[in-house]
């Protein structure tokens, strides 16, 4: 059989390079890659003149004619993750679950690392770190390079399909959420911003968007998880069955804006509904989410996607379907098109027999929408490595230097300092003449990756990144034994710190504390990892250095209340080339300047139930609402905090329209006891894109050392009354790198009716009267909305 293989491969390969330029041969392996998967093989007479192998119409007629061709069976076939080849028409089999969160994953089924050409990728930073960059160029450039790769992987002949089921753009709603290191943070317009920037760069569009010519595809990225979801296994409640009670208030303005971003700026040609519910209906089982919201309103043109088994546990857990065909009737009629799981494939053809599913009007539409998808990506126009994406040549992308300083360049840009006291850090290359590194995430680089990755392309520790330091000598010890810390061997760590100058303590989380199916118990770090950061600092001769690798935000209070604890670091999990931006930040080679994407909460928060839904306070109750826009409690660290080696000080330079005036209509003005607002929808585009202005400001580098620094402008309302209005709100952010003593100006143009309005209890957009003021940093302009 192997030695068949073998044969088979070879002699493909061979009338590739006959017929094409050969585009690559990895230069360590005899065995030439077998070529990828495709479909209508143009040297295939019994179907080359089929009219969806003519690539010179329009996909939509294609698809037609090719869904008219297929039987029940066949189309059955279709609607699962892993879709069959049909032979008789020259259609190959396709996988469409393959994962890309910060990287080509091994996670998920369409792509192997085991082949010959292709055995790592470039792994760069979790989500939550890459998102501390408040840089969306910098997200957009790292999905081009995880789109160059992944394209890479399958004209070497290592991928089953093209379509990666991230970004990830849920909302960190709550501080204890397992996968919140996957997403961008808690704030809607930035989750949004991120979400664009992914699936520009991965599909291979512009980073302004509107490049992609007749929608053609480099690979297909995927919003999930539409929508509301956020809670994988609190308490006995999991995913698969909770109901996410949520106010159409907070749907409107925080759950679903990351969604209609990616879909209709972004242009993402995937959406994945979620296992939960939202409001008592499977977030796969609503027409209203799927088909009004997504597909109508927002005019989404993709395939909608489940989650992994989501429609089986309609039936199965939820008990919302009361036979599995009936599952299969709500999803599809609903608008979901392909089922990762093989739920559709088992119970289709009975749910058709029962009446129960039209086979023309679901299942074909279903699989309009995915046929598109894979000619789309030039699957159905013969060999795909003679078209615009198949010169990507594996040996030199994947892991290509280009990408490795990408992905450094990344963690750089992430790190946030929380504390450095006295001027700490960063520490002197000549003077250190003795470290001790101490804590069971110094000297390992799987920590790094997060999860959904890959193998990465090189492993190096912070232990070894130091090393190359040669700054002085490093004593090692591990402290606990695992993360979770346990045991803890105390007083050997602290006899190390005693005897060094300096002292570096690498803590955190890792995945065994944080990750899918498991959220977090408690807020604190793990075990007696506390207690064993407090000895150290106690017995060492100077302030410690802490260093917290994690995704979640974790209560430090302890630490940044201790004065031996001089400097906190936060690196999140920061991808293959982490352990060198940690060492360079520590000996200030790296200045660093990011800015958190979430709320560090107390522990206290842990009193407040995971599937509260609400994001608005309840004073009434003592509820304290959540995310820096509600949230009415104390922090530990805010939203947008961070420090930096240097000092910035800023400017309003001047704001265009310091007075708006809403009095488009004058019957759209509603009344609301003391104070007047207006729908968005009402006031309609036109007048919203008249009501725009700008504000400009300066930003200095004050201090002494060069940097890049993030600049947030916010808006934050006066009076905060019971409507549930922002206290404060991201209105945009800009990352700019300035030299010691240089200034730079910085455009922001703001939208009223995007920017400063917020939704109403029945769900509507709306902006009121009164005066708002822009914020950045500790400046406050005023702006006076009035009728
Ligand atoms: C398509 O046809 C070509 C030529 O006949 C054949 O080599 C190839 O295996 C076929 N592919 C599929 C997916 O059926
Ligand atoms: C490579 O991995 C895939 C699954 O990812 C498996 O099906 C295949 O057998 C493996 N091939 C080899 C040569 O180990
Ligand atoms: C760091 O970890 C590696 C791999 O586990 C191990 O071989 C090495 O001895 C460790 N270094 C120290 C100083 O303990
Ligand atoms: C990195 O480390 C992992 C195990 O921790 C190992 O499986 C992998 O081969 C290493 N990769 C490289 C490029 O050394
Ligand atoms: C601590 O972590 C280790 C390694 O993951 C695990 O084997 C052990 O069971 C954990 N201990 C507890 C008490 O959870």
């Amino acid at each position: 059989m192997r030695i068949h293989g073998h044969t088979l491969c070879l002699f493909n390969s061979i009338i590739l390079l006959v017929l094409s330029s050969p585009l690559f041969l990895s230069a360590d392996s005899n065995i030439p890659p077998p070529p990828p998967p495709f479909s209508c093989d143009q040297s295939n007479p019994s179907t080359n003149l089929l009219p969806f192998c003519n690539i010179k119409l329009p996909i939509s007629r294609r698809v037609n004619d090719l869904v008219s061709r297929l039987t029940l069976d066949e189309k059955v076939e279709q609607l699962v993750n892993t879709a069959a080849a049909i032979p008789r028409l020259n259609i190959s089999a396709y996988e469409w679950w393959s994962e890309a969160l910060h990287g080509v994953s091994r996670h998920g089924r369409g792509i192997s690392f085991n082949g010959t050409v292709v055995t790592s990728a470039t792994m760069f930073p979790q989500i939550i770190l890459t998102a501390a960059s408040f840089d969306s160029n910098l997200w957009y450039r790292i999905a081009q390079a995880i789109g160059d790769e992944a394209r890479a992987v399958y004209n070497a002949g290592q991928a089953k399909g093209m379509t990666f089921w991230a970004p990830n753009i849920n909302i960190l709603r709550d501080p204890r959420w397992g996968r919140g290191q996957e997403t961008a943070g808690e704030d809607p317009l930035m989750a949004g911003k991120y979400a664009v920037a992914y699936v520009r760069g991965i599909q291979g569009d512009s980073l302004e968007g509107g490049l992609l010519k007749d929608g053609h595809l480099k690979a297909s990225a995927c919003c999930k998880h539409y929508t509301a979801h956020d809670l994988d296994n609190w308490n006995g409640v999991t995913r698969y069955v909770f109901d996410a009670r949520v106010r159409k208030q907070d749907l409107v303005d925080t759950f679903q804006p990351p969604f209609e971003a990616c879909v209709k700026q972004g242009q993402a040609s995937a959406i994945m509904c979620a296992y939960n519910r939202v409001n008592g209906v499977p977030s796969c089982a609503d027409y209203n989410l799927l088909t009004k919201i997504a597909r109508q309103q927002w005019g989404f043109q993709g395939y909608i996607a489940s989650d992994c088994d989501a429609v089986a546990i309609i039936y199965e857990q939820q008990g919302y379907a009361k036979e599995p065909e009936d599952a299969i009737a709500d999803v599809l009629k609903a608008g979901m098109d392909v089922n990762c799981g093989s739920y559709l494939k088992k119970h289709t053809k009975s749910a058709v027999a029962k009446n129960k599913v039209s086979e023309k009007l679901d299942i074909d539409r279903a699989l309009h929408n995915l046929f598109s998808i894979r000619m789309r990506l030039g699957l159905f126009s013969g060999d795909p490595t003679k078209l615009e994406y198949g010169n990507i040549n594996p040996t030199k992308v994947i892991c290509a230097q280009k990408n490795l300083d990408l992905a450094l360049e990344a963690a750089r840009a992430g790190i946030v300092l929380l504390k450095n006291d006295n001027g700490l850090l960063p520490f002197s290359k000549t003077k250190t003449k003795s470290l001790a590194l101490i804590g069971p995430n110094a000297n390992t680089s799987n920590i790094f990756l997060g999860n959904y990755e890959g193998p990465p392309c090189k492993n190096i520790t912070i232990l070894q990144a130091l090393e190359k330091y040669n700054a002085g000598s490093i004593k090692y010890h591990q402290g606990c034994d695992f993360v979770n810390c346990t045991s803890a061997t105390i007083d050997e760590a602290v006899d190390i710190a005693k005897q060094a100058d300096y002292v570096v303590l690498v803590m955190g989380l890792d995945q065994t504390i944080e990750r899918e199916k498991h959220d977090r118990v408690e807020l604190g770090l793990p075990g007696n990892q506390e207690d064993l950061i407090t000895s150290v600092a106690d017995a060492a001769k100077r302030p410690v250095v802490l260093v917290l690798l994690c995704g979640g935000p974790v209560d430090v209070s302890f630490a940044k209340e201790n004065s031996k604890i001089g400097t906190i670091v936060w690196a999140g999990y920061p991808g293959e080339a982490g352990g060198i931006a940690v060492a360079e930040t520590l000996f200030g080679d790296h200045n660093p300047g990011g800015r958190l994407p979430v709320t560090w909460y107390p522990k206290d928060f842990n009193k407040i139930a995971m599937t509260d839904m609400r994001m608005r306070s309840d004073p009434s109750t003592g509820y304290p609402g959540r995310t820096y826009r509600f949230y009415d409690g104390p922090t530990v660290f805010e939203f947008g905090y961070g420090l930096s080696y240097t000092k910035y000080s800023y400017d309003f330079v001047s704001v265009s329209h310091s007075t708006i005036f809403l009095n488009a209509f004058k019957n759209a003005v509603k009344d609301l006891g003391s104070v007047r607002y207006v729908s968005v929808s009402e006031l309609g585009a036109k007048y919203c894109d008249g009501m725009k202005f700008s504000a400009n400001v300066r930003v200095e580098n004050v201090g002494e050392m060069d940097g890049k620094h993030p600049v947030l402008l916010f808006y934050r309302n006066e009076n905060v009354r019971n409507t549930g209005k922002p206290k404060k709100q991201l209105v945009g952010f800009e990352s700019v790198s300035l030299s010691a003593g240089k200034s730079e100006e910085i455009e922001f143009v703001v939208k009223p009716c995007e920017h400063l309005s917020y939704a109403n209890e029945d769900g509507l957009m709306v902006i009121e009267e009164g005066t708002f003021y822009l914020v950045m940093g500790d400046n406050e302009y005023p702006i006076n909305l009035v009728f």
